[in-house]
């Protein structure tokens, strides 16, 4: 599904490069053009880094200690 209709950039492309390494709105712009033109697609962009820090912390393993 495309999340940038101005770019022709799509959901899946968004959720590469964020595993990539880019973790902010102007990160994306720069690697993939997304929010350059209308911005319709600014919040969708911002949800889908959220959502990438939401499960990265889901995968937190508490640790007990000991001390
Ligand atoms: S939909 Fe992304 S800039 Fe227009």
């Amino acid at each position: 599904m495309y999340i940038c209709i101005c770019n022709q950039v799509t959901e899946t492309q968004l959720r590469d490069e964020i595993e990539r390494g880019s973790e902010t709105v102007r990160q994306l712009r720069e690697n993939l053009g997304v929010t350059n033109q209308c911005g319709k697609c600014g919040k969708c962009v911002k949800n889908c880094i959220k959502e990438n820090k939401t499960s990265r912390s889901d995968l937190l393993i508490p640790i007990a200690c000991n001390a």
